[in-house]
């Protein structure tokens, strides 16, 4: 890796990697091992414009697990706020030795500028960008959908609900198709699916009962109010009796079928209590699981970028 952008594009080689990777590293920071030296040194900068709660934590606990120095910028109180660019900000950074910035923004395409802008010897990771990517909660995801259902050629896996306004549905499709799953397919109301989706290899249905029919992993996704004009909003009660993953509608999916979530949920939204908290739901080993996947990305884009500034002359 240099930068971690996309999971769109990547080959099956290298997504199995980050997974394997991830698995080297999962029982860091639970055992007897609570550091290992990989980023001894290095500073890590997360700069988040947008609220998070999983991804900044566990980025922060991602770093400091590899031994890394790690700040956490509070864009609120920073001099963005006296009119100082994003770029202006981002050399400002640089200038104090910066190795990494871990960046999540409201607009599309922002951590693919930022790449383009920083010296070659700075990786940029994508923390979720507008609609458009969310690469290492798919890859988190994939890892879940790994460890706990096996072989991704045998699964069918189902992404429920907003999938128009969701990052990570997109990265999560470029992510299983990259591992050559069985099927994937997304479900949900007309107006919340995009069109090209079909284009990206996943099959589209409107039904819950048909789409939920024979999946192995059930997906669900949060209803994006925050990026919704308000005459499009659907109402909670008619999408939730429609789309909301009760037992009843999980009765559709194969007996042993997980369910997922990114997080954060919206109970009696898209989610009923009793399945995001039974015992078929791993969605908060999801969470734990994106320490592990997060130390496997940034170790890879350190060890790679390292490898392009020293060819650059960067470093
Ligand atoms: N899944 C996810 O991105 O959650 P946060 O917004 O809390 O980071």
């Amino acid at each position: 890796l240099r930068h971690f952008l996309t999971t769109e594009g990547l080959s099956t080689e290298l997504l199995t990697e980050i997974l394997d990777t991830a698995e080297s590293f999962v029982s860091v920071g639970k055992q007897a091992v609570k550091k290992v030296p990989l980023l001894r040194g290095k500073t890590v900068v997360n700069l988040f414009f947008e609220a998070s709660t999983r991804t900044r934590t566990t980025f922060e606990l991602a770093a400091k697990r590899l031994s890394a120095d790690v700040l956490n910028i509070d864009i609120s109180t920073s001099a963005t706020s006296k009119g100082e660019s994003l770029m202006d900000m981002l050399w400002n950074l640089e200038a104090m030795d910066s190795d990494m910035f871990v960046v999540r923004h409201q607009a599309s395409g922002a951590p693919h500028f930022i790449a383009e802008h920083v010296t070659p010897s700075v990786a940029v990771i994508n923390a979720g960008d507008g609609r458009h990517a969310h690469p290492t909660q798919a890859m988190l995801d994939m890892y879940t959908i790994r460890r706990h259902k096996g072989d991704f050629a045998k699964l069918n896996v189902a992404i429920v609900g907003d999938v128009l306004h969701s990052r990570v549905a997109r990265s999560q499709v470029h992510a299983l198709r990259g591992l050559n799953v069985g099927e994937v397919r997304v479900i949900g109301p007309k107006t919340l699916i995009p069109a090209d989706f079909e284009g990206l290899g996943a099959k589209i249905y409107y039904d819950m009962a048909k789409g939920l029919k024979d999946v192995d992993v059930v997906i669900m996704l949060r209803l994006q109010k925050e990026r919704m004009q308000s005459a499009l909003l659907p109402s909670e009660s008619e999408f939730y009796r429609l789309y909301g993953l009760t037992m009843e509608k999980l009765a559709f999916a194969k007996p042993d079928a997980i369910i997922m979530h990114p997080g954060p949920i919206n109970r009696g939204v898209e989610i009923e209590s009793a399945v995001a908290d039974c015992s078929r739901s791993v969605i908060l080993q999801q969470v734990n699981y994106g320490i592990a996947v997060r130390m496997a990305v940034l170790s890879m884009a350190m060890s790679g970028q390292t490898e392009v500034a020293a060819q650059e002359g960067g470093v």
